[in-house]
């Protein structure tokens, strides 16, 4: 039986958190590993389009979309139709064993949503960490080179390889080492904390500098990079870096690998960051919103990389599950037939409204920075660069208080970041952005 439509209202009947919800975080605190922690301790009972309705009833607005990845919305009804039908037919056969249509036809899509005009070529995953661990799998195997560049702020997953990757040490590394060899990493262009009126391409000789200094060139199989990064802190770097990186890899004979992870599928306003600067990467790594909440990730590039690796050397058990294939097929579509690109960059510009005229009022607020629906504040204390990780955290919590769910990000975990599932009606962002907007003027009063 369908469950009748969630109103699009935040509505809170209980204390947060609720008995319910209170019950079951003493149960998980007998359960389930300490490592594995929650945003807040809010236990979700169902979900539609940006609202989470919690086990006490309580409707909350969702600005994180489980971090960039339920842009179609919560329960989409399409993506949960296919998941049904699917499901009911077959669930798994291991696309290594005996193939099926789904796992092709979210290939050939991805083969045509990736930036650049050459034939191109996809393998599916479980997770972003793990296509990112093939990304760079498939750029050595092809480079016969070992070296990988990664950049600071960088985040690119928690498996071994990928917490080598990953710049920040805590939560991510914190004595998990020893991590994988051959990483590298250069200076991210952060506008921000860059000495001030340094370009993009200024930025990109700073890395090449350091790059062909401490590696050599010769050596690099490849440059991994998020267009705009997320963990990091939602960091843009200035017009022309990406360009230079990318020219620079071009010379060099490496391989540019966009982490489109948390950027892809009309999070920043186009199908791809890349596309913004016309970057055509040679590997772009997806995951997150491609399945719309099922988990699936890809590996796309152009085929002479992409098929440069011998047969049965890429894989695994579940990567490319039907149901998962399903529901990026029934979730790529959504994003068309709703134009979700279109829909990014309108949220985008009612939310950097807001959040310029909130920076007008409060010198805290150092800086806001995104694209389309991927966007921050960064807090420091008044008239300085200095981080202000409290004041993130006290706003946030604010927002918790009041039924939003807002993340915090950064390498200094001073940016509160905005995700709202890209179908979000204006009236519920308007709401999420009031109380937002109160948080800021409570805490930074
Ligand atoms: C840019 C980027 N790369 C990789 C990952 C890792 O993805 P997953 O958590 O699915 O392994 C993430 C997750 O946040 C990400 O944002």
């Amino acid at each position: 039986m369908p469950s009748p439509p969630i109103e699009q209202r935040r509505n809170l009947v209980t204390e947060l958190p609720g008995p319910a919800s209170r019950e079951l975080d003493r149960r998980r605190s007998t359960a389930v590993a300490t490592g594995v922690s929650s945003t807040l301790p809010l236990y979700v009972a169902e979900a539609s389009g940006a609202i989470l309705v919690d086990v006490d009833g309580n409707s909350l607005i969702d600005l994180g979309a489980g971090i960039a990845v339920v842009s179609v919305g919560h329960a989409s009804p399409s993506v949960v139709d296919a998941v049904r039908d699917q499901v009911g037919r077959f669930s798994h056969t291991c696309f290594m064993v005996n193939p099926y249509e789904g796992y092709v036809e979210v290939c050939e899509h991805l083969n045509r949503l990736v930036p650049g005009d050459a034939p191109k070529r996809s393998a599916l995953f479980n997770s972003g960490a793990e296509a990112v661990e093939n990304a760079v799998k498939i750029a050595r195997h092809v480079t016969g080179r070992q070296a990988v560049v990664a950049f600071d702020h960088a985040y690119h997953g928690r498996t071994n390889l990928t917490m080598a990757l990953t710049a920040k040490n805590m939560p991510y590394r914190e004595k998990f080492g020893p991590f994988a060899p051959e990483i590298y990493r250069a200076p991210m262009s952060y506008p921000f904390r860059d000495p001030e009126g340094m370009t993009g391409a200024e930025a990109a000789d700073r890395a090449v500098e350091q790059i062909e200094r401490q590696v050599g060139g010769d050596n690099v199989a490849c440059v991994l990079i998020e267009p705009i990064q997320g963990e990091g802190g939602f960091v843009v770097p200035a017009p022309g870096f990406l360009p230079a990186v990318a020219e620079w890899c071009r010379s060099n004979g490496a391989l540019l690998i966009a982490d489109e992870i948390q950027t892809g599928f009309c999070r920043t306003g186009t199908w791809f960051a890349c596309e913004d600067e016309g970057v055509v990467p040679d590997l772009v790594t997806t995951a997150k919103a491609l399945a719309g909440g099922m988990p699936l990730a890809a590996v796309t590039g152009r085929a002479e990389v992409m098929d440069g690796v011998h047969p049965g050397g890429l894989g695994g058990t579940y990567g490319g599950n039907p149901v998962a294939c399903a529901a990026a097929l029934a979730a790529i579509d959504t994003m068309h037939r709703l134009d979700l690109a279109r829909a990014a960059r309108t949220i985008g510009s009612t939310v950097t409204d807001r959040l310029r005229s909130l920076q007008k009022e409060h010198p805290g607020i150092g800086d806001v920075r995104g694209r389309g629906a991927m966007l921050a504040m960064e807090f420091v204390r008044p008239g300085t660069h200095e981080p202000d990780p409290d004041a993130a955290r006290a706003i946030a919590s604010a927002c918790h208080r009041a039924g939003v769910v807002v993340l915090t990000c950064g390498s200094f975990g001073n940016v509160i970041r905005l995700l709202p599932p890209l179908v979000i009606d204006d009236a519920l962002l308007a709401d999420g952005l009031d109380v937002l907007s109160g948080a800021v003027d409570q805490v930074l009063a």
